[in-house]
């Protein structure tokens, strides 16, 4: 049976950071009715169903990175942008940094930052949940693990901002998103050239990478350069996104916050369903290196296809309920969410954003008995076609 599209879902332009404020009921749309779609602004697919994208994501072959992963941006060294053999070789060189020793040292370092973070917070009459937690946290955690200079650190957050923006597109990579990556490259420098004259011989995250070797191999500058980059986006404000939107969640259901207070063994599986819930990634772009058909419609070789993850974790096929925000949900009998991708990009950091993530609410939970909303002062969200999260949750605490 032919299906009549709602006007207001015609003619969506994917890349315009509105179009995924409140996207539930657009995706839903999409999910059942036309789970592939060609958006003629962008001249780019969307795909929106989790099992089709769980077959483009684990068929390498047929779409691949190495053509840029957002929406008609060019390719970087970085790894995320490599394919095959390349990427197991510079993907194995930056793991280097996240080994099990490497990631006890970040586990200690989070819970120390956690704990000052809530004793900060607990002090004050009203606090903001996002600058006072959940995105200091991440921000501090990696600048840590860089041993950027204190006095630098807001200004590095800054450009990463701004570079995430242009990650929309290519009409969102404005002169101020070329400053910031300008500048971020020359932070770069200097942090690289300060290793180099100190012979390398620290433990921040930048010199491992620089000292790292397989078979002969090492990251060369620009690859590292482009690693630094992918850490900073893929790793600060993804994280603060799923913190905060988790605890402003939470907040507003009194009775899934005490059972994580009254059982803490509940909280990794809460984990999950923040992340399923919050998914921080709007999506990642492949390209078809051949004509593939799908759903009745071909996606031609070349052209790009966004993986629309916040879609995929409430399809219907795949999660009971899937608008109800569940920590009790039993993942083993649905489907587990694609928040951090699948295959062989699958996000590197997911050890480290869990542990984060899982951090604040043991702390919050056991310290704080209620989070409440600030009247007159409502959750801010960004708008973004890329990394969307709340960028201001004005909140008061009552301790334990
Ligand atoms: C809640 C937080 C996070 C979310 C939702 C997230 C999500 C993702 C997603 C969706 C991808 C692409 C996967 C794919 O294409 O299949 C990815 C890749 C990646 N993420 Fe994360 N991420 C998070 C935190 C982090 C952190 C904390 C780090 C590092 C410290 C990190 C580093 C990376 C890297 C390096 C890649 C590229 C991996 C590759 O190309 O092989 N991410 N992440």
């Amino acid at each position: 049976m032919e299906n009549k599209c709602p006007v207001k879902f015609q003619n969506v332009d994917f890349c315009a950071p509105s179009t995924h404020d409140n996207p539930y009921e657009m995706y839903d749309y999409f999910l059942e009715h036309e789970p592939i779609r060609f958006d003629e602004t962008n001249e780019v697919w969307e795909v929106f169903r989790y099992d089709d994208i769980v077959t483009i994501e684990r068929d390498a072959e047929t779409f691949i990175n190495g053509e840029g992963v957002r929406p008609n941006i060019p390719p970087d060294p970085g790894m995320i942008y490599q394919d095959g053999e390349q990427h197991n070789k510079q993907r194995a060189l930056v793991s280097s940094g996240f080994t099990p020793r490497q990631m006890r040292k970040m586990e200690d370092r989070a819970h120390e930052i956690v704990v000052d973070l809530v004793d900060k917070m607990l002090a004050k009459d009203e606090v903001d949940i996002v600058t006072d937690l959940a995105g200091a946290l991440p921000a501090r955690l990696i600048a840590d693990m860089l041993d950027i200079p204190e006095e630098k650190r807001p200004a590095v957050l800054n450009w990463i901002n701004l570079i995430i923006a242009g990650g929309c597109g290519p009409e969102y990579v404005t002169d101020e998103v070329n400053d910031a990556f300008s500048n971020f490259c020359e932070h770069h420098e200097e942090m690289y050239q300060d290793r180099i004259a100190a012979g390398c011989t620290g433990s921040d995250l930048l010199t491992i990478w620089i000292n790292a070797e397989i078979n002969g191999e090492k990251l060369d500058e620009s690859q590292l350069l482009f690693e630094h980059v992918l850490l900073n986006v893929g790793g600060a404000e993804t994280t603060r996104s799923a913190i905060a939107g988790g605890l402003e969640r939470l907040s507003n259901d009194q009775k899934q916050y005490d059972a994580l207070y009254d059982d803490p063994s509940l909280i990794p599986n809460a984990v999950e369903e923040i992340l399923r819930w919050v998914c921080p990634f709007v999506n990642m772009y492949r390209t078809a290196t051949r004509d593939y058909e799908l759903h009745g419609k071909v996606i031609k070789e070349g052209q790009q296809v966004g993986l629309t993850y916040p879609a995929a974790n409430r399809d219907p096929r795949k999660f009971e309920d899937p608008h109800t925000f569940n920590i009790f949900r039993d993942f083993s009998k649905e489907a587990k969410h694609l928040s951090f991708g699948l295959g062989p990009h699958f996000c590197l950091g997911s050890s480290l954003a869990r542990l984060e993530i899982r951090q604040s609410l043991e702390e919050m939970t056991q310290r704080v008995k209620r989070i409440r909303g600030v009247e007159g002062k409502p959750p801010v969200y960004v708008s973004s076609s890329f990394v969307r999260g709340l960028s201001s949750y004005p909140a008061i605490l009552e301790p334990r």
